[in-house]
């Protein structure tokens, strides 16, 4: 019998990729999401990528009442949380608002899973956790610092998890501290959703290739880096996915906890993703500087080599499959755009014969 894993958040952009890789690797998946930041025909669309039905529940992560209907229904061995709020200047702009979302729910849940007897975890961390680093690339024992609420709610996060992985009998957690996920599935039916874009990159070069903006702000010209914009470390989402997967197998078969970076361990620039979407797209990116963001570091990129040896992952995927990938999601999820003359062929993708209901999952 195939484990059965619990995806909170799992309608958003990372977990809907994760839905998508684990169902592949040949998990049972229960989508919870509250569809606050994620559209509500994204387990459709899933069924349609993954030819299964999918179980998805309106269920908010902190609701600890729903939670435990969740558990009493599915016999769930890991959950996988990703609902959270992830926007800088939102949590600047709200911070308790933030602090619900982030840290209040993972304690629900928490509790909710020791009602249940279900310890092993996969946390949905971010390389914010290192603040500005010291040094590049980043391994995971550089210090951990925050700037920001939203930092702040990860660094706890950890923290809660750490603890719980030290108590006797204690539980098995993967802690994945994600760079910065970009593109999106080769079908172009999910991607990042613009709802929830809180000022990321990709999303806004895509805004301006097709027009809906008249150029990109760029943040900065005079970094100390070769052309004098930020450096980041791209890792595309469906590489993040397959890396859930694997430190899930490392809980499920070694009960092995661990805390690893998810990059591709290659630092672009702001204008090297510029020049690659132009490519990609057949589009000019007209783009104006401005001053430097508040809070931003000139460079970024990971130390990916734990994440290799512990868990045999790599990211494969290049800038290009990047913003291809996210080009197609864009154009095949805009009315507007696939009226014009670059519109993208939509794949035929088969419907289920027959798909799973939620007894194939009960106790
Ligand atoms: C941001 C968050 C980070 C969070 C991550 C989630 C900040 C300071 N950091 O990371 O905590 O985990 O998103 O995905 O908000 N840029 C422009 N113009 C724009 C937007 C971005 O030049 O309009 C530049 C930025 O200055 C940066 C790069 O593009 O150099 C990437 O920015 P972004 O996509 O926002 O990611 P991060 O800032 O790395």
């Amino acid at each position: 019998m195939p484990a059965t894993i619990l995806l909170t958040g799992g309608a958003g952009f990372i977990g809907s990729h994760t839905y998508v890789a684990l169902v592949e690797a040949g998990y049972q998946v229960v989508i919870l999401d509250n569809f606050s930041n994620a559209a509500r025909d994204v387990p459709e669309r899933l069924a349609q990528i993954t030819g299964h039905a999918v179980i998805a529940h309106d269920v908010d992560a902190g609701d600890s009442l729903a939670l435990d209907a969740v558990f009493e229904t599915y016999a769930i061995d890991a959950v996988v949380h990703f609902a959270a709020k992830k926007s800088v200047p939102q949590s600047l702009a709200n911070p308790q608002r933030f602090f619900n979302a982030n840290i209040v729910s993972l304690l629900t849940l928490m509790r909710a899973m020791e009602r249940h007897g279900v310890n092993r975890m996969v946390y949905s961390s971010s390389a914010t956790v290192y603040g500005a680093p010291e040094s590049l690339p980043i391994p995971e024992h550089a210090p951990l610092r925050y700037t920001n609420p939203y930092g702040l709610s990860k660094l706890l996060g950890e923290q809660f998890l750490n603890q719980k992985i030290r108590q006797p009998q204690g539980w098995d957690v993967g802690v994945l501290r994600y760079f910065n996920p970009a593109g999106a599935h080769v079908s172009g039916l999910i991607g990042e959703a613009p709802l929830s874009n809180g000022g990321n990159l990709m999303p806004l070069l895509a805004r301006v290739a097709k027009k809906e903006l008249p150029f990109l702000t760029i943040f900065g010209q005079n970094y100390g880096t070769p052309d004098g914009t930020g450096i980041r470390d791209y890792i595309h989402v469906c590489d993040l996915a397959k890396g859930h997967v694997q430190s899930l197998e490392k809980l499920l078969r070694h009960r092995q906890s661990h805390t690893v970076n998810l990059g591709k361990g290659e630092g672009h620039s702001v204008l090297d993703l510029v020049k690659t979407y132009e490519k990609v797209s057949g589009q000019t990116i007209p783009y104006r500087f401005q001053d430097r963001r508040a809070g931003d570091v000139a460079a970024s990129f990971a130390d990916p080599s734990m994440a290799a040896d512990l868990l045999d992952f790599r990211a494969e995927r290049n800038l290009w499959d990047m913003c291809q990938s996210s080009w197609r999601w864009e154009t095949l999820s805009d009315p507007a755009w696939q009226l014009s003359e670059a519109k993208p062929t939509p794949r035929i993708l088969k419907m289920p014969a027959a798909g799973l209901s939620p007894q194939d999952f009960r106790h």
